[in-house]
């Protein structure tokens, strides 16, 4: 018998084809229960799975997220990982995270008349409150990537009193921003056809295009921030973001630094 969630699989994997998406979802994985689909998809890609399969859980029972926090990820939430082979530089890859929140809040603009907005690096906010996180790990052999796991998930139609009580008054979801549930096959479908599109321009080098669509949705810019790195603090305007995805503050001292990857905290309202 076919369960509901290989049922789930193969109605996307058709939708993905009729909508012409060319490397996302070929193949995808589709399971009711999963520890994490991040671990899940590395764990394929170490077998060689090929690049755009795609793996989802209804359910994670140890999500997690960057600095290896916890994600809680019940019933009603869109629990996604795709395995990449971008043949570019170990460097390059933050922008994979960027191309991932982008796609994301193109999504959510385009099926809900949303406004998300994009905190550096990787948060999507609807009104300053997180409605998706991105986990983007990666495998490299010498100083080629052998694969990168794109992992997203999105607070769809989440319980909000299933969410952990310390993260409910800066996290959101979209059944909450909407008024009622939103159906998630579209939402699943249109978000990976848009990190298709994205991912595409990507490797035909047009970074540019990306950081620019970044820029434009970024909530960070403009403010004062505080980010947390393994070394340092350090507090200061966020300016701008470099080619690479590095976000440049101006600190006190007036001098400007590049910031590859941290903990950001937004300080002030935007100006
Ligand atoms: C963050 O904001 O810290 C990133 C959260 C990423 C969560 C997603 S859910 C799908 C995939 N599987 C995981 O265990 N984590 C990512």
């Amino acid at each position: 018998m076919v369960s509901a969630a290989e049922e789930k699989a193969r109605y996307l994997r058709d939708a993905l084809e009729t909508m012409n998406v060319q490397r996302i979802g070929k193949s995808i994985s589709w399971h009711e229960h999963v520890d994490s689909t991040n671990l899940q998809a590395a764990n394929l890609a170490k077998e060689g799975a090929e690049e755009g399969m795609v793996v989802l859980s209804d359910v994670q029972d140890a999500g997690y997220g960057r600095l290896n926090r916890s994600w809680a990820s019940p019933a009603g939430g869109v629990w996604l990982s795709i395995i990449l082979r971008p043949k570019i530089a170990i460097q390059e890859a933050a922008k994979i995270t960027l191309m991932g929140g982008v796609a994301v809040a193109e999504t959510l603009e385009s099926l809900y008349g949303l406004n998300p907005t994009i905190k550096w690096p990787n948060d999507v906010l609807i009104s300053e409150k997180k409605v998706c996180g991105i986990l983007t790990e990666m495998r490299t052999e010498g100083r080629d990537i052998q694969f990168l796991i794109l992992g997203l998930g999105i607070n769809a139609n989440c319980n909000f009193e299933e969410l952990p009580e310390d993260i409910r008054s800066s996290a959101t979801t979209l059944r909450l921003e909407k008024g009622s549930d939103i159906s998630i096959m579209p939402l699943i479908e249109t978000l990976l056809y848009n990190i298709d599109r994205l991912y595409n321009v990507l490797l035909s080098g047009d970074t540019r295009y990306i950081i620019n669509l970044w820029k434009n949705r970024s909530d960070t810019l403009g403010r004062r921030v505080a980010i947390t790195t393994p070394m340092e603090k350090i507090e200061g305007l966020a300016m701008d973001l470099d080619d690479s995805g590095a976000l440049v503050i101006r600190t006190d001292d007036g001098g400007l630094k590049t910031i590859v990857a941290g903990d950001c905290t937004h300080l002030t309202n935007a100006i």
